[in-house]
């Protein structure tokens, strides 16, 4: 699983599973551009912890939902790193836990738009670069809940829906390039986005799954690194649950 010689961007990697993932693949080669928004400190942690084991990373400030600040955090990564190799969209917009009727449209719009402009900008400003090497791996970070709903959380399963159908449709359109697409859809995982839950809930679903417990970050990183290896070099448009069983499709 060596990424030795590629370059890799993961959006939203100062914490959580972004946070966990570009940690793994720096760990097995690749340079790796590390995208936040707003926590500065954190994604600093995140390079230093990556350099001092003697890996290669640097940090990248943009809102991936601007296409201005993707463009110039995607030719920073290139003069400095070199050209993407590896697109991994992880960044997410914030979930409204509400009943629908309770929404506001600006609150859907958010979750919904600004989710999808989140993996649409990274998307067109790093895809060219793909198709003309000829070769690119993308992983999109969907959620269990793309295809099983929960109550309260309908904005964020339209969201993930249409990040599984985007996948699904650009494993189609870039195969022909050389250029690999699929999706991992992370069930309950234990991360600042998560931390709102009563401990008892999380038990819940811990017991309710065949593996005996939620997911930690670095459960769903392990599979994003297997799958942009070349372990996985016939495998496009795929749709991955780490969810220790609980969700089985
Ligand atoms: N946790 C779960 O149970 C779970 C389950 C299924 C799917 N997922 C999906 O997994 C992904 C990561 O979730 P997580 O739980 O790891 O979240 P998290 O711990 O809350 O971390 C979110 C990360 O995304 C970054 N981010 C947020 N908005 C951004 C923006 N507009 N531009 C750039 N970066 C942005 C944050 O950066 P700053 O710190 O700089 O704001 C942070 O690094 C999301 O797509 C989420 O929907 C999570």
């Amino acid at each position: 699983m060596s990424l030795e010689g590629k370059v890799a961007l993961v959006t939203g990697a100062s914490r959580g599973i972004g946070a966990a993932t570009a940690k793994l693949l720096a760990g097995h080669g690749a340079a790796v551009g590390v995208n936040y928004a707003r926590s500065e400190q954190a994604a600093k942690a995140v390079v230093d912890g990556i350099v001092s084991a003697g890996g290669k990373a640097i940090m990248v400030q943009a809102d991936v939902r601007a296409r201005d600040m993707v463009a110039s955090m995607v030719k920073t990564i290139g003069d400095r790193l070199g050209p993407i190799d590896i697109l991994v969209l992880n960044a997410g917009a914030k979930v409204p836990l509400k009943f629908f009727m309770d929404m506001s449209y600006g609150e859907f719009e958010n979750k919904v738009m600004g989710e999808l402009a989140g993996f649409f900008h990274p998307l067109q400003e790093v895809i060219p670069g793909m198709i003309q090497r000829g070769k690119g791996c993308i992983i999109g970070i969907s959620s269990g809940l793309s295809r099983y709903p929960g109550l309260k959380f309908s904005a964020h399963t339209t969201a993930k829906s249409g990040v599984d159908g985007l996948m699904k449709s650009l494993a189609l359109e870039l195969g022909p390039h050389g250029i690999r697409v699929n999706t991992v859809a992370p069930g309950l995982t234990i991360t600042d986005a998560t931390s709102w839950m009563p401990k008892e809930q999380m038990d819940a679903v811990g017991k309710a799954t065949p593996l005996g417990r939620v997911a930690l970050p670095e459960d769903v990183a392990g599979v994003v690194l297997a799958l942009v290896s070349e372990a996985a070099g016939f495998v496009s448009g795929a749709y991955v649950p780490v969810s220790g069983g609980q969700q089985m499709t």
